[in-house]
């Protein structure tokens, strides 16, 4: 089936509205066949989670050099777990507003830059503490995979926040394929390094090091909630987003959800990553969100979401492990979260 088939033929971005969100929806649980009431195998006990879909909602051009058979994969995308009913922040934020410093340091420098980043052909490694390791195509990590969205909260440390819906996959189907030995206790994530192609890494007045590494506890990393994502709003993820591929673990500030990943390894030792390394004092490892631990320089009780408006305080309160706290918190039960941070 042709992406015009599937994705409907006149949605624009200025369409964007509650009404047209409701309506794009309904029509995506129609065409799966699926009808309009919430489905009882997609809901869940807490309010806010629910089978939603903003996967209809734009007919942006981007990243023409996207492989057809993930374009065809993520149009096949279905409605997943845990998706929040808040309404989602605009594709023209999400996309443009961001932080990847390898294309430099500005908000909007990531957009402007990151546009010839070459994502086709994209390999990713394996290694360490598994039976199964090398390195595999992107089709070999992601094709044997359903896709599915997710919207999901993101909080920044630096206290705004979006709502994203993700086109992905949950990364503990994936870890499972490589088979980890009991020696594997952690997940070490690394972002691509090409100064030729991540002006960041070229400049002379670096604030990180690169590559940009991240790491998450084995079994945080294969906590439900956390997905390896290769769209967004029904399409590929732009370079600016993280293309080909990056991590979502969505009660965490963002700086875990790394970007454009070349690697994944199994560590039986906590990997050091980067925004730790840089200062830490500043960011921990475990980079939970939450409001009772403030930063050195700047409170984390208040996010401002994004976009906001004119008449319209954005102003928020920042709820514990970013509202989800039913799925994580038992991941941390007797830990000290303030000295653990
Ligand atoms: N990954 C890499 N490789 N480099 C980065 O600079 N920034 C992080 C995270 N992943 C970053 C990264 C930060 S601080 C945030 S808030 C999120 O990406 C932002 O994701 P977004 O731009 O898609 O909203």
């Amino acid at each position: 089936m042709s992406r015009k088939e599937t994705l409907g033929k006149d949605i624009k971005s200025h369409e964007i509205t509650d009404e047209s969100l409701y309506l794009k929806r309904r029509d995506f649980m129609k065409a799966m066949g699926l009808g309009l009431g919430i489905l009882p195998q997609f809901s869940k006990s807490n309010t806010d989670l629910q089978s939603g879909s903003h996967i209809l909602t734009h007919n942006h051009q981007i990243n023409n050099e996207a492989p057809g058979w993930v374009k065809q994969k993520i149009s096949a995308a279905h409605p997943g777990l845990y998706s929040t009913i808040e309404t989602p922040t605009p594709y023209e934020y999400v996309s443009t507003y961001n932080n990847f410093y390898e294309f430099g340091s500005g908000k909007d420098d990531p957009v402007a830059n990151a546009q010839n980043l070459r994502i086709d052909p994209w390999s990713v490694e394996i290694a360490g503490d598994a039976e199964i390791t090398g390195t595999f195509t992107l089709e070999d990590v992601v094709a044997p995979h359903d896709l599915e969205e997710r919207i999901y909260r993101l909080r920044c440390v630096e206290a705004w926040s979006m709502v994203v819906p993700w086109i992905g996959f949950p990364l503990k189907k994936l870890l499972s394929r490589f088979k980890p030995l009991s020696t594997a206790k952690y997940v070490r994530f690394e972002t691509l390094y090409d100064p030729s192609q991540m002006p960041g890494q070229r400049s002379l007045f670096k604030s990180i090091d690169y590559p940009y590494v991240e790491g998450l506890r084995i079994d945080e990393a294969t906590n439900d909630l956390v997905i390896l994502a290769v769209g967004l709003y029904g399409k590929y993820l732009p370079g600016q987003n993280g293309a080909p591929l990056r991590l979502i673990v969505p009660w965490k500030y963002g700086f875990k959800s790394i970007k454009s990943i070349v690697k994944i390894e199994f560590t039986s030792k906590r990997p050091k990553t980067t925004w730790e390394v840089s200062n830490p004092k500043e960011y921990g490892f475990y980079a939970n969100v939450n409001p009772n631990v403030d930063h050195p320089r700047w409170s984390q009780a208040t996010e401002r979401r994004l976009p906001g408006g004119l008449f319209r305080s954005s102003q928020i309160d920042t709820k514990m492990f970013n509202g989800y706290a039913e799925q994580v918190a038992y991941l941390y039960k007797g830990m000290d979260l303030k000295r653990f941070f």
